[in-house]
């Protein structure tokens, strides 16, 4: 039980965001009372090894291998996950809930996925269950759209919330290399997994997607509808043709409600270099809201890193444990949205988006390629704002043509697309990237 001002914590997960946190909360632990006016005190930590050499200090602390027996055992008010993963970690945070142990994870997986079940415990239970680090890392953006925006209707968000994703084609354009040697000189640097496939393929960002969409529009959280593209097809060309044509290539998670439903998707755009958000690079992250009164609001800094990330579960424990020390009843709710007020909406197909589009061709240099390719696209009412020709490539056999659209429905571009792949002067498949204004 906690004293009146002394909240008890058990950290499970002792690796670079455990150890943050553990860190952390030593470093600026006067800095914290000051604020707060009551002590955050670890009582048990668990990991799996307990032989292992951290780059935290735990003596003293009860340590575990088992964080089931951790939260058995120990009078905790707030259970810290920080292990990662699903089945583990679910299993723990249930375990925590029928406890009545309130929550603080960094696990975009475990809420993406089992939010919803973990929302219907924890809402029975009477407890808390913070997640602010699950999304762009040291930046507050759960917290902002669902207490600082929650005046609002919420038009669309934007963001680039991987920061795996965002070093690979920020260094790819500096140093023109291709995606497989960046991605090899990134799982060198630790800013890529040595399986990158979760990060390059989009899912991590649809994880965080799935978030940002459920609290920011107040549907329940749906994985499975979230459309999907990875930034493997990206080429240091397209890179180059974008920044000729005034536009950054960012890898962006958006969720925009539209007239017919949600639109729901992951996947490589271009935007206009003029954008704030074109302009972040690196590993940093940075999500857009466009809410219906306060406008465009941008949110920008480290989506990872053992302090920046500890930087937001110290937040989360320290919300929780003001809840806890007043007696509140009156708990934000864990998807922003009164649970009854949760609705499903329509999510739409991603055929059904429009959108511009810029297309890099490879065709066989000859006359007439280009008409042969504009009347397919004039057959599928697809109108070319622009089309870019490199001159000093005249002289090669294969050449690429550069279009860029006017809006237009997805199902259209793909038909004109598979027509256009049939021709005998086009080479290989086409390159389509999204175009995003992001204005509002
Ligand atoms: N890293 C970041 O910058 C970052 C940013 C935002 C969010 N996150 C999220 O934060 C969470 C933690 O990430 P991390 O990078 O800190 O992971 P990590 O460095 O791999 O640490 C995981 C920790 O969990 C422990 N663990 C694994 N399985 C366990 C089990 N069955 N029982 C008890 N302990 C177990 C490990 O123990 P041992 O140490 O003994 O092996 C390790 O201490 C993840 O959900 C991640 O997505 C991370």
């Amino acid at each position: 039980m906690n004293n009146k001002n002394k909240i008890n914590i058990g950290v499970a997960g002792l690796g670079t965001v455990g150890c943050g946190v553990i860190n952390l909360l030593k470093k600026n632990k006067v800095e914290i009372f000051k604020r707060t006016g009551f002590e955050i005190s670890i009582v048990s930590v668990s990991a799996s090894n307990k032989d292992k050499k951290r780059d935290c200090d735990i003596k003293g602390l009860n340590f575990y291998t088992d964080p089931l027996e951790m939260v058995r055992k120990e009078n905790i008010d707030i259970l810290v996950e920080l292990i990662g993963g699903e089945s583990v970690a679910k299993e723990l945070v249930i375990e925590a809930l029928e406890k009545k142990i309130h929550i603080v994870t960094a696990n975009k997986a475990l809420i993406a996925l089992h939010g919803n079940d973990i929302s219907e415990i924890s809402n029975k239970q009477g407890c808390d269950v913070a997640f602010e680090a699950s999304v762009a890392g040291a930046v507050p953006i759960i917290k902002v759209i669902r207490e600082s925006l929650n005046a609002n209707e919420i038009e669309w968000v934007a963001g680039i919330i991987n920061g795996t994703t965002n070093y690979i084609l920020t260094e790819m354009l500096k140093s023109k290399k291709n995606f497989n040697i960046v991605l090899k000189e990134a799982q060198d640097l630790g800013y890529a997994e040595a399986d990158p496939s979760f990060d390059v393929g989009g899912i991590d960002a649809a994880h965080k997607l799935t978030i940002l969409s459920s609290i920011c529009f107040g549907i329940p959280l749906n994985f499975k509808s979230i459309y999907i593209e990875g930034i493997e097809d990206i080429e240091l060309d397209d890179l180059n043709y974008a920044k000729e044509l005034g536009y950054a290539i960012k890898h962006l998670a958006i969720g925009r409600k539209n007239k017919d439903g949600i639109e729901l998707r992951v996947h490589s755009c271009l935007i206009p270099k003029t954008r704030l958000i074109a302009n972040v690079d690196g590993v940093k992250n940075a999500v857009v809201v466009s809410s219906d009164s306060a406008g465009p609001t941008l949110y920008y800094g480290a989506g990872a890193g053992s302090l920046a990330t500890a930087s937001s579960v110290v937040s989360d424990i320290i919300d929780i444990s003001r809840k806890i020390l007043s007696n509140s009843n009156n708990i934000i709710p864990l998807l922003s949205y009164q649970r009854d007020q949760l609705q499903n909406k329509n999510i739409l197909n991603i055929n059904e988006i429009e959108s511009r589009y810029y297309l890099r061709i490879r065709v066989t240099n000859k006359p007439g390629v280009l008409a042969d390719i504009t009347k397919i696209f004039g057959s599928k009412s697809i109108s070319i704002e622009s089309i870019l020709q490199k001159e000093d490539l005249v002289n090669d056999e294969n050449v690429p043509i550069v279009l860029v659209t006017h809006e237009v429905i997805e199902k259209n571009i793909i038909d004109a697309l598979k027509d256009i792949e049939k021709l005998d002067v086009v080479k290989g498949k086409i390159i389509k990237i999204r175009i995003e204004e992001l204005e509002s």
